[in-house]
């Protein structure tokens, strides 16, 4: 019998994932299947207990379920423990191993797939949601010269920096203490775009050669990579090679090999024309 993945979410019809492990799996000659299932708002838990159950091997978690996954976890490794979230779920015997993929995913398709330098290099990171939190470990760790999280609300901001203390050199900002300052390299891990609205950033924040990532991906370019454009950032990414890379690195994890990530976004890029 094929040995079975999925990937809980609520809502989970729009997921790419499936299509992304069936196009690592074929790659990779793995013989595996890998599903989208939708759990219950108060179901996650048992959801995931009834796959275990039925013979499920691993599982990709989404919104909103990486903080109850993080819970349901038995053993996390240090990433998702710094995290605050599991995206990734292993079932070995009884324990059900919570790991975080989304920072490597996000360190690769940086520093790989937009040949992006970090170490030196001045990042703001605008959010302090459960996406920011999830990577300011992993940006840390490639030593930038400085990274700056600017919130909506400067409170949410000046928490993420106390819990990340120690781990490099990082100061928290109001989106209107940003004036006067650039950067070389913006994330933007609000979930503004998803309401089509643009977190609020005074002209000049993009230094020249500077790249504009948004983590979020959809159609068209949104609000945060036009507003780069407009202000004269280099390069733009959405979030598409992320969630791509995210994904290898749960492959990789499952299968013990690491797919080729270009494939596949360029087979995404293309059907999403
Ligand atoms: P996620 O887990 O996706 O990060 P979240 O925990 O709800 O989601 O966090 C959403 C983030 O996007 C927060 O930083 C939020 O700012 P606040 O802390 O001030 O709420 C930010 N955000 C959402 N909509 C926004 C908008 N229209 N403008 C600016 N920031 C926004």
């Amino acid at each position: 019998m094929r040995e079975r993945y999925a990937v809980f979410g609520n809502p989970v019809g729009h997921s790419r994932s499936p299509l992304i492990h069936a196009a690592f799996a074929t790659q990779c000659g793995e013989d595996i299947t890998y599903e989208a299932l939708l759990a219950p708002l108060n179901g996650f838990a048992e959801a995931v207990l009834a796959f275990i159950a039925a013979g499920g091997r691993g599982a990709n978690v989404t919104l909103p379920f990486k903080e109850e996954a993080h819970r349901l976890a038995t053993q996390r490794t240090p990433r998702a423990e710094l995290a605050g979230a599991v995206n990734t779920l292993v079932f070995s015997g009884r324990q059900i191993v919570g790991d975080n993929t989304d920072g490597a995913g996000l360190l690769r398709d940086l520093l790989v797939n937009q040949g992006c330098v970090i170490a030196g290099r001045r990042l703001l990171l605008l959010g302090a949601g459960g996406a920011a939190r999830g990577v300011v470990a992993p940006l840390l760790a490639a030593r930038p010269d400085t990274l700056v999280i600017a919130n909506r609300t400067t409170d949410k901001a000046q928490a993420l920096v106390r819990h990340f203390a120690g781990h490099g050199p990082l100061r928290a900002c109001g989106d209107a203490q940003l004036a006067g300052t650039s950067f070389d390299l913006v994330i933007n891990a609000t979930s503004a775009s998803l309401s089509g609205a643009l977190p609020s950033l005074p002209d000049g924040v993009f230094a020249a050669g500077s790249l504009a990532y948004d983590m979020m991906y959809g159609q068209g370019e949104t609000p945060f990579l036009a507003f780069a454009r407009a202000q004269g950032a280099a390069s733009l990414a959405d979030g598409l090679g992320m969630l791509v890379e995210q994904a290898a690195e749960a492959f990789h994890v499952w299968r013990g090999v690491r797919p080729a990530s270009a494939p596949v976004i360029a087979m995404l890029r293309a059907a999403a024309v």
